[in-house]
């Protein structure tokens, strides 16, 4: 029997109604853990998700709106608190957000629909800290109070009074009977990771967030603690700041906009922001957004968003607010840099060096625009400082191109599955046991650093990168597919020795399956790894049945055969990098290239010689004299070089005379700071020394120029106090080609 519209209607409305009532649970549950204990239990991301699904379902369904919905109201619960009420003079709102430009412009084209005229837009920084009402009168500072509901906050003027900036009698004069100011305390960002460093070292649990860190310093009795916990809980809320982004109860304030009242608070010595802006257009604002979007990380505090409000004072009267929310503001709120994952497992991996690295094992989650799976543990000790169980939901932070960071775990969402992380006593590669390599180190090695498949496997690849021999068909895949054991034959190469000596036979037997790390299947159609896959069986399954002498070799591996002959004559320095010697990269190896001419003249100079090269120094040194100490790094070179590796530069005069002198920058102190569009930092570092400079990591007044690019921070105002030369990187790219006679005479 068909169905009636009426029963559809009635299931939709009863399915949503149920949605409705989870997400209600959700959110007020969060809202207490958070208001009530300053803890957090969702991410902010998913809260906001939450509370705007829950908005999608009442516009769909009117009827399951009610007044207390957490659509319809703010913050926390007034009951859940230690602290007195104070009711405000107004009610506090919350902000509404958007989450796209689109959504932005959405809202900007209402609001200045409904006001009929030009308006400005006044563009902050939305901080991610916790709302504050300062009530003053003539003046005099009364009280502090957080948001609570919205309508009663608590009473935190004691503790307010410790956080610095805060007047307790305001500055000037025409002050009103009553004003409220609205604004936000927080902890700036490095106070912030301080407190959580000190927190973790005291075995304490870490914050996993600034607002939520602040909260819990602002909101702390004296009552009932001892000498030294109230010397910590001052220190605390003295590290904590205050800005102020608005009015509450204030009669007829005697300026037209919201950028004058600023002007106003900053007169009477009140916190105000220094990065805001007014703009005519939505599209400056855009652009205002963008911008942070980009530089969060150039801001002293947290940032989730940007608060755009109208200017004009007489449009918030028009435009007036909702329940929760000012219709002349709106937040736009970024992508999260933090958010909620499971932790699945930790994983142990060890390194081209040895290291034995535990790593997080995540669900996939998507933060500060880029999908997450994996995030480092750095070692055993932190993994206990982190204070991470297996099974955990963790929060996880990702601030733009940073690598991502496991903050801590959620332990409110424990249900008592999770499990002990125990780091393990032998390598998981070759099974050979662990150890520091030296007394005192936190860190854990695999000594087995000849054959340890996972070693051999990262020398390899290093070997194959484009700061070593550059080989393009020499990536992770093809490095692991040439040193992984395999049944019943032994790898192609059981050390990098052998490399030189690889024939197509070697080759033939290897197939390579890329698997997905989640599901573990065979990736068979996915194109980018495919192009990556070096070797491959014939695929013709009529051929397959012939055995190995049939197999026909695929277009990589016959192109890392010519790619690893045509290796054997490069430069100097990337042979150097190539036999992994510790602290060598490729500005040490071009050092020392450039200096001795060969690696017998390397091999034959004495620790002073070698130190005492330009961009070597005395750790480098010892670690040149350490490797060939060494039984099997000498093999290596044997091998190479029976096998026609190149190990000097043709031509050079011999040690000292270096290469440098025929250089276009020969005698030049160059340095390479921010960054230089179309340079890495070491590509800049080598093009210096390349051109015979010297690549200098500080400026001093030995410096003869420094080539400069965005983020340069504090060495360009030094270059620029000692007069140096600041060079954009088009005219570092005249300086590296024909030197400083080829640059435009200095515009001043
Ligand atoms: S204006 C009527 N400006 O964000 C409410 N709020 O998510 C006007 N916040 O409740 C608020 N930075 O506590 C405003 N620059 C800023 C802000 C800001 C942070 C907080 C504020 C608000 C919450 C909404």
């Amino acid at each position: 029997m068909p169905e009636s519209v009426a029963d559809t209607t009635n299931d939709a409305l009863s399915v949503a109604a149920a949605e409705a009532a989870e997400i209600t649970t959700r959110v007020l549950a969060a809202r207490d853990a958070y208001f009530g204990q300053d803890t957090v239990v969702i991410s902010d991301a998913d809260y906001d998700r939450l509370v705007q699904r829950l908005g999608e379902l009442e516009r769909l369904h009117p009827e399951l709106q009610s007044q207390d919905s957490p659509t319809q109201t703010v913050g926390g619960r007034a009951e859940v608190t230690l602290f007195d009420p104070v009711t405000h003079a107004e009610r506090m709102l919350s902000l509404d957000n958007v989450f796209s430009l689109e959504e932005f412009e959405g809202w900007a084209g209402k609001a200045a629909e409904n006001s009929g005229r030009a308006v400005h837009y006044l563009c902050e920084l939305k901080i991610d800290g916790l709302a504050i009402n300062l009530r003053y009168a003539n003046g005099v500072l009364v009280s502090a109070a957080t948001r609570g509901d919205g309508v009663v906050g608590e009473d935190v003027t004691e503790n307010i009074d410790l956080v610095p900036g805060i007047p307790s009698r305001l500055a000037g004069t025409g002050h009103p009977s009553l004003m409220e100011v609205r604004g936000e305390v927080f902890f700036p960002t490095e106070a912030f990771d301080e407190l959580n460093a000190a927190q973790s070292a005291a075995g304490e649990r870490v914050f996993a967030n600034a607002r939520n860190a602040a909260a819990g310093s602002l909101r702390q009795k004296a009552a009932g603690k001892n000498a030294d916990q109230l010397r910590l809980m001052k220190a605390r809320l003295g590290r904590l700041r205050m800005l102020v982004h608005g009015i509450g109860a204030w009669e007829n304030p005697p300026v037209q906009t919201q950028s004058e009242v600023y002007g106003l608070l900053e007169g009477w010595g009140l916190p105000t922001s220094s990065y805001f802006r007014v703009v005519p257009s939505v599209a400056e604002a855009a652009e205002f957004i963008e911008y942070y979007g980009a530089h969060r990380g150039s801001v002293v505090h947290e940032l989730d968003g940007i608060v755009i409000k109208i200017d004009e004072l007489a449009l918030h009267a028009e435009l007036g607010a909702t329940n929760r929310a000012p219709r002349w503001a709106i937040a736009y709120k970024y992508p999260p840099e933090q958010v909620n994952t499971k932790l699945l497992d930790i994983v142990v991996s060890v390194g081209r060096t040895g290291r034995a690295t535990p790593f997080a094992v995540m669900q996939k989650v998507l933060v500060a625009g880029s999908e997450v799976r994996q995030a480092t543990l750095h070692n055993q000790d932190v993994v206990k400082a982190k204070g991470v169980l297996i099974g955990d939901i963790i929060v996880l932070r990702k601030a733009g191109d940073v690598i991502p960071e496991v903050l801590g775990p959620v332990v409110e969402l424990r249900d008592g599955t999770e499990r002990e992380f125990v780091m393990p006593l032998n390598c998981p590669e070759c099974g050979t046991p662990l150890a520091p390599a030296k007394e005192g180190d936190k860190d854990l090695r695999c000594p087995n650093a000849r054959s340890c498949p996972a070693q051999v496997r990262g020398r390899v690849e290093h070997i194959g990168s484009r700061g070593g021999l550059d080989i393009e068909v020499l990536g992770e895949v093809a490095a692991s597919a040439l040193t992984q054991p395999t049944v019943p034959a032994d790898p192609p190469l059981s050390t990098e020795a052998g490399l030189f000596d690889l024939e197509l036979a070697d080759l033939l037997p290897i197939q390579v399956i890329v698997r997905d790390a989640e599901t573990g299947l065979p990736k068979e159609d996915d194109g980018a790894l495919k192009i990556r896959m070096p070797f491959s069986r014939n695929p013709n399954p009529a051929e397959k049945k012939q055995g190995l002498t049939d197999l026909q070799p695929s277009s990589s591996a016959l192109k890392l055969l010519a790619e690893i002959e045509k290796a054997k004559t490069k430069p100097l320095w990337r042979i150097l990098v190539s036999l992994n010697i510790r602290h060598v990269g490729p500005v040490a190896a071009r050092a020392l290239a450039n200096h001795f001419g060969s690696l017998d003249a390397i091999r034959a100079a004495t620790r002073e010689e070698l130190a005492e090269v330009d961009g070597v120094g005395s750790i480098i040194a010892d670690a040149v004299l350490d490797w060939f100490q060494v039984d099997w790094h000498v093999d290596i070179v044997t091998r190479w070089a029976a096998a026609g590796v190149q190990f000097a530069t043709p031509d050079h005069p011999g040690p000292g005379a270096a290469g440098a002198a025929g250089g276009v920058l020969a005698g030049l102190t160059v340095v390479a700071t921010g960054s230089l569009e179309g340079f890495t930092r070491e590509g800049a570092q080598e093009a210096i020394i390349a051109a015979g400079g010297k690549s200098a990591s500080s400026v001093s007044k030995n410096t003869d120029f420094v080539a400069a690019g965005p983020g340069a921070g504090s060495k360009l105002g030094k270059a620029e106090t000692l007069g140096i030369r600041i060079l954009d990187a088009d005219e570092f790219r005249t300086l590296l080609e024909g030197g400083p006679a080829g640059l435009a005479p200095a515009s001043s």
